[in-house]
C-alpha cells in the first residue's frame, strides 16, 4: 500500500483546512499531514510514496509564504518513483489574472521529476488567467473558498476519486 502524505502552506488557515478536509476521504492519518513551515516537513518527505502539496496565492501570482524555501527544498529533491499531486486555494474574482498560479509555480519546480497526477478540467471557472493551467488543465485542484465554497465539495470529492484511480 502506497504512503500518502500531504505538506501544505496556509496562511489564513484556508488551505490548512482544505488539506484535512482531503486527509479524511483519503483516509490519510493526522500525523501524515504535515505543515510546510516546520522544520520537520523537509526529512518527512522521504516517508512517503504518494506526495500531496497545497499552497494558497498570495502577492499576485505568488507562493504562499511558507512555501518560498519549501519550493526550493521539493525543488531539488530526489522525488524519483514518486506520485505528486497538488491542490490550493486562491480568489478568481479579486485575482482573477493570477488565480490559484502557485500550483504553477510548484508544478514547474517538480516537472519531470515525479508523476504528476491529479490535472482537472477549468470547466465551471471563471477566471482570466493562471500559471495553474497547463495545456488547458489545471495542474491540480484548485479552489476558490472565498467566492465558490460551495462547490468545494463536489470538487474535492471529484479530485480525491481521480487520485484513488490514479494512484
Ligand atoms: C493580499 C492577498 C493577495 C492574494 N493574491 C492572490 C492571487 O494572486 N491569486 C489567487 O488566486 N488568490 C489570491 N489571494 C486569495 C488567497 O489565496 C485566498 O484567500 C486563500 O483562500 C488563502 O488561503 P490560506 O489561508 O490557506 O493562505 C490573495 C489574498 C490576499 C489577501
Amino acid at each position: 500500500m502506497s504512503r500518502i502524505g500531504i505538506f501544505y502552506g496556509s496562511t489564513s488557515g484556508t488551505t490548512k483546512e482544505v488539506a484535512k478536509r482531503i486527509a479524511k476521504k483519503l483516509e490519510v492519518d493526522g500525523k501524515d499531514v504535515h505543515d510546510v513551515a516546520s522544520a520537520r516537513a523537509i526529512e518527512d518527505l522521504g516517508l512517503y510514496d504518494v506526495l500531496l502539496f497545497g499552497s494558497s496565492t498570495w502577492g499576485v501570482g505568488d507562493l504562499q509564504d511558507d512555501w518560498d524555501e519549501f519550493v526550493k527544498v521539493v525543488g531539488s529533491a530526489d522525488l524519483s518513483g514518486k506520485k505528486v499531486a497538488l491542490f490550493g486555494c486562491g480568489d478568481s474574482s479579486s485575482y482573477s489574472d493570477s488565480f490559484c498560479d502557485a500550483l504553477g509555480i510548484i508544478y514547474k519546480a517538480i516537472e519531470g521529476k515525479a508523476t504528476v497526477i491529479g490535472f482537472t478540467a477549468t470547466e465551471g471557472y471563471s477566471f482570466d488567467s493562471s500559471e495553474a493551467v497547463i495545456d488547458g488543465q489545471f495542474v491540480g485542484l484548485a479552489l476558490d473558498e472565498e467566492n465558490e465554497s460551495r462547490l468545494s465539495e463536489q470538487r474535492i470529492d471529484q479530485w480525491v476519486t481521480q487520485l484513488k484511480a490514479e494512484l
